[in-house]
């Protein structure tokens, strides 16, 4: 019995020291952490349990049969972050390069079978070469197998890659197909083909870290919603950010006890909003100021800044943010950030997450580059992504609302539950400039009469009280009362129920 029992600690310490200590070495001096380093960093405290640890790939070619490690490159199973239940999968960089076997992929398989069957998010951290060049197409229909899951798991368990070192060729598409994607900088990169053969194919010299790095994911492309320094800094995040989640679809958001109540007024915002219209101010200092403890989980800080997505609590429960930023083009819709606030609406429709928007909105983007770019499929992913939404949606309009933009930012005409207004809010067609150049165009000589005209276009249509007639705006409300307003409607809406009509799926413009 004992001389079994050392046999399976032998084992276990084989498949735990992975490809060896040289290329773990190799693995920490390029300042990564190893596979189970980072699950020891991920998980509470002696709560993961290891699956498959004794799975090895069963490939004879090219000398394999020589070269087997327990576990074969990747290291799976569940364990808890802050007592909630996930499913994991780190791939081990120093066991073949992480590369992705049919075993390494079937290990994958599983528990994300079993996250689908319990109701638990799957979180992955990405180290991979890719493809195990030596199995060949099996390893490709072991993508294939990954990718199909990510693709039923979708819009069931919340799915978050950590992408901790390479990740290329048709590998990225596993990721791409999950709610999340975080980046480390200097050490992490992603794209369909490297620089090789980008110099081959189209004479362009790039380097990696230009060609899929952190930062160009992250502020350029917008495939990665947020960069961090390091390993450790992204997987303490990474615990901050699932205790946002709900586990899964069925489930309510997770609530936290909070001190800060929901009473709270905040004086200051009464002078948020500057008195000259075309001056900016900070959306972010808003949305600080009403949530929970202040405390805003960013979702793509660092892409398309003229909208800010989130997460946050209002007494202690999860909301998402989406907010118009005045900084940042005037706040204009444009292509990138419709694509962003749209997938992030989707994605707390998706999972029970009230969204909360503040709007200050001066229409669409104009100019070629936006309509030849396709602003008008990209633009009505957001119309479609909030009038699909059935979760509790309470809208704020601070100031501008106007045109297109007006109705695409959860508008009383999309369902939106609670649409309040501040009393600086300007809702119309378009701006007073704009609109009287258009219909007292005979008067365009005339600057006295037209400056004359606009005036009386503010005075007429530039507040909230003509909606307000009309009902679209529920209430004015004082900016100070921000918070109490919110909390009150949502609390409201604990219970809302709103079914859309059947159907297989809907036909979102992509
Ligand atoms: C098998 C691999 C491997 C792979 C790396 N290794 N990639 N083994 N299959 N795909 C092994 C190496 O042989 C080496 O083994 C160890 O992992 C570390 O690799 P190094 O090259 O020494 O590391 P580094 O210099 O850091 O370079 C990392 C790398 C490079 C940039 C990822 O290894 C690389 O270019 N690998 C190939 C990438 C690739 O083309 N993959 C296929 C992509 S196509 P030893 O024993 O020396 O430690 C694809 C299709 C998916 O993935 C399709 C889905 C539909």
């Amino acid at each position: 019995m004992q001389n079994i029992i050392r046999q399976l600690e032998e084992k276990r310490d084989r498949a735990r020291k992975g490809g060896g200590q040289k290329r773990i070495d190799t693995q920490h001096s390029k300042g990564k952490l190893t596979a189970r380093e980072r699950l020891e960093l991920l998980l509470d405290p002696g709560s993961f349990e290891e699956w498959d640890m004794f799975v090895e790939h069963r490939c004879s070619d090219f000398g394999m049969q020589e070269q087997s490690i327990p576990g074969d490159g990747v290291v799976t199973g569940f364990g808890t972050v802050n007592g909630r239940l996930i499913f994991v999968f780190s791939q081990d960089f120093t066991v073949f390069g992480g590369s992705l076997s049919e075993s390494h992929a079937e290990k994958i398989c599983k528990i994300m079978d079993q996250a689908m069957k319990v109701g638990a998010p799957v979180i992955g951290i990405n180290d991979s070469g890719g493809a195990r060049i030596q199995e060949g197409v099996a390893s490709l229909a072991g993508y294939a197998e990954v990718f199909q899951r990510n693709v039923l798991a979708s819009g069931v368990v919340p799915q978050i890659s950590m992408i901790m070192g390479p990740c290329a060729g048709g590998a990225v598409y596993s990721p791409a197909m999950t709610d999340f994607i975080f980046m480390v900088r200097d050490t992490s990169y992603m794209f369909v083909t490297g620089p090789d053969v980008v110099k081959t194919v189209t004479h362009e010299e790039v380097t990696q870290e230009e060609l899929g790095g952190a930062v160009t994911h992250t502020t350029t492309s917008g495939v990665a919603d947020k960069a961090f320094n390091n390993d450790t800094e992204a997987l303490l995040y990474l615990r901050r950010f699932i205790d946002f989640l709900p586990a899964n679809n069925r489930e309510q958001p997770p609530q936290r006890p909070t001190p800060d109540l929901g009473d709270r007024v905040e004086m200051s915002l009464d002078t948020l909003v500057p008195d000259d219209p075309s001056k900016p101010y900070d959306m972010n200092e808003l949305i600080h100021k009403v949530v929970d403890e202040g405390e805003f989980f960013e979702i793509q800080p660092d892409y398309a800044g003229n909208i800010i997505v989130g997460f946050a609590r209002m007494e202690g429960s999860t909301i998402g943010i989406v907010a118009n930023q005045p900084m940042v083009l005037a706040g204009c819709l444009d292509i990138s950030s419709s694509i962003k606030a749209a997938r992030f609406v989707r994605f707390c429709d998706c999972f029970n997450i009230p969204i909360v928007t503040f709007v200050d909105v001066p229409g669409f983007l104009p100019g070629t580059s936006q309509e030849l770019g396709g602003i008008i499929k990209h633009g009505a992913k957001l119309l479609f992504a909030y009038a699909e939404a059935t979760v509790p949606k309470v809208t704020l309009i601070t100031r501008k609302a106007y045109g297109g933009a007006y109705d695409v930012m959860s508008s009383k005409h999309l369902r939106g539950d609670v649409n309040f207004a501040w009393p600086t809010a300007e809702i119309a067609v378009m701006g007073p400039k704009g609109a009287v150049e258009i219909i007292f165009r005979g008067d365009l000589g005339d600057k006295k009469k037209i400056e004359a005209r606009a005036e009386e276009y503010r005075e007429r249509f530039a507040n909230p009280f003509i909606a307000g007639h009309r009902g679209f705006i529920d209430d004015v409300i004082m900016p100070h009362n921000t918070r109490v307003r919110i909390a009150k409607s949502l609390r409201m809406l604990k219970n809302k129920k709103l079914d859309n009509p059947w159907k297989k799926h809907g036909n979102i413009p992509l």
